[in-house]
């Protein structure tokens, strides 16, 4: 049995856990470089849970600094199973307004300048990513989201850019062409590496703005993103919390054997 451990991973507006009991900071070593802070370790309920800030307290880290692969390796030293990570995105579609969240199930990875991998040199492996959100996690999310009354869509898109600009007008246009639901930052390489470090992953995107395709709305800026990111922290921690109390003590087996993504996938041979 692999006892079930929820990690979270916060974006902008959710630096820490409002709820999280028995809290401890532990710094965590990795030999993948520095984290983006301290993990506050702790439970909800029963289950086990690992926060972790990606931008760092105090939002100190653009999205193309973050050591994404540190991030993953101390969640995975932590002994978390399964990762909800916590976006703010704009928005390609009228009706996912700020303070929806769109539970996506795919990721289009425009990133150009991350490490996206834990292999390479020495070690070459290439896992599967046609299903990159484990559904099993994004279902009780759902749940969780019903229960707590606040308003979602199950599925979507989310286009990753490199910023830190924000997108001009005919790559938001295209974006929404190309039938993209939503658009942020930060969740790749991040799913990729929890993939590859067998963590079920699943993104809680929260809408903050219309980005700048939309007649009637103003065009993104930071001012907008962080006021609806904060106001919308608080609904975030009870969908969490929602989620902790009924999660499951043992690691459910993946559907989409995110929790087994290594089988097969490493092509190097084994030195003898
Ligand atoms: N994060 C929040 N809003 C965003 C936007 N419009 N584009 C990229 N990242 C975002």
């Amino acid at each position: 049995m692999t006892k079930a451990v929820l990690g979270i991973i916060g974006g902008s507006g959710v630096y820490d856990l409002p709820g999280l009991e028995d809290m401890r900071e532990e710094r965590v070593a990795s030999p993948w470089g520095e984290p983006s802070d301290v993990l506050r370790v702790g439970r909800i309920g029963d289950t086990p849970i690992a926060f972790l800030p990606r931008h760092g307290r105090g939002h100190r880290l653009s999205p193309s600094d973050i050591n994404y692969r540190a991030n993953i390796d101390v969640m995975k030293r932590a002994g978390v199973t399964d990762l909800i990570s916590v976006s703010a995105c704009g928005s390609f579609k009228n009706e996912y307004h700020p303070g929806f969240f769109v539970l996506v199930d795919q990721y289009v990875d425009r990133t150009h300048r991350r490490e996206n991998s834990f292999f390479g040199r020495g070690c070459v492996a290439h896992v599967p990513m046609a299903h990159p959100v484990g559904p099993l996690l994004q279902e009780r999310i759902a749940s969780a989201a019903v229960a707590e009354g606040i308003p979602f869509t199950l599925g979507g898109t989310l286009v990753c850019i490199e910023g830190p600009q924000f997108s001009t007008y005919a790559e938001s246009i295209t974006y929404k062409h190309l039938g993209y639901d939503v658009i942020g930052m930060t969740a790749m390489p991040e799913a990729k590496l929890a993939r590859e470090a067998e963590i079920t992953y699943a993104t809680i995107a929260m809408v903050t703005d219309y980005d700048c395709w939309h007649p009637d709305h103003e065009d993104v800026d930071v001012a907008a993103v962080v006021a609806v990111a904060q106001q919308n922290a608080a609904k975030v921690a009870r969908l969490i919390a929602r989620v902790a109390k009924s999660f499951p003590a043992e690691h459910e087996p993946c559907p989409v054997r995110s929790d087994r993504a290594l089988d097969g996938a490493i092509m190097t041979a084994p030195s003898a």
